[in-house]
């Protein structure tokens, strides 16, 4: 089997709009470029509004760059006023969508149940999900396991018996957009955690680890550090530092060093 191409998963949040999302994408050929260069994948994910602007801009370069949604509605059509239905991730060419970012848990009512309800249905329809956990505080690891276990156990009852791909990006919500970053040492323990619960529970599926939270040019350095003790890391979600892709550019150009 070929490996996963390592991803850089690039999350605009409600940060630019069409406009800039426009200005963003003439930047595409160098990006894919990188990204060919590299062998790793970059996901871009912009506010909804933009995401047919990204699905047209992309149309040449479908390998190494692929279009990822924000979030989706619990259903594929219906009354969910201000979501996008999962049916038109699927008309825009979609191949990712990210669900339970802390942010959508905070801010829009999602909770460990949409989450679980969200994964199956984009699974069902080829579209991978990139499922966000992630503790609040800065907490001892029991509690932080606890935590994560909860945010999880709805997706294992759910998906129990699905196959394809899934990733699960790891966000402390303390970590995003902060500058913090949590040890190495404190990333492994959750990842062997996260795979532990995921070879339980989850076992048909093939499940990716994310790790998210102030990844960032002045970050990366000692993220490197995983790449030589965790072969589990398949990539990263960024937030503030995908905005500009010369930022983006670093990073990657950085980890590959
Ligand atoms: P950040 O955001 O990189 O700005 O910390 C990451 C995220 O929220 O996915």
């Amino acid at each position: 089997m070929l490996a996963t191409p390592f991803l850089f998963i690039a999350n605009f949040k409600a940060q630019k709009t069409p406009g800039k999302t426009h200005e963003f994408m003439q930047h595409s050929a160098r990006l894919n470029d990188l990204m060919q260069e590299m062998h790793a994948n970059l996901v871009i994910c912009p506010s909804a509004e933009s995401l047919e602007i990204v699905h047209n801009a992309l149309r040449q370069y479908k390998n190494n760059l692929l279009l990822g949604a924000q979030g989706c509605a619990p259903a594929l059509t219906g009354a969910f006023t201000g979501q996008i239905p999962i049916l038109s991730l699927v008309e825009l060419g979609c191949s990712y969508c990210i669900i339970g970012h802390s942010e959508e848990r905070e801010y829009a009512g999602e909770t460990d149940t949409s989450v679980a309800i969200k994964a199956a249905l984009l699974l069902d329809q080829g579209i991978i999900p990139i499922i966000c956990v992630g503790e609040t505080h800065n907490d001892d690891m029991s509690k932080l396991k606890d935590e994560i276990a909860t945010q999880l156990a709805p997706l294992f009852e759910n998906s129990a018996q699905k196959t394809g791909r899934c990733y699960i990006a790891y966000e402390p919500r303390w970590a995003i957009g902060t500058g913090k970053t949590p040890s190495i040492a404190h990333i492994q323990e959750v990842f062997a955690y996260i795979k532990e619960l995921t070879n339980r529970h989850i076992s048909s599926m093939i499940v990716n680890l994310l790790y998210g939270g102030s990844v960032s040019e002045s970050s990366i350095d000692n993220l490197r550090l995983l790449k030589k003790n965790n072969p589990e890391l398949s990539g990263f979600l960024i937030g503030n530092a995908s905005l500009e892709p010369q930022n983006l550019t670093k990073i990657v150009k950085l980890w590959y060093v």
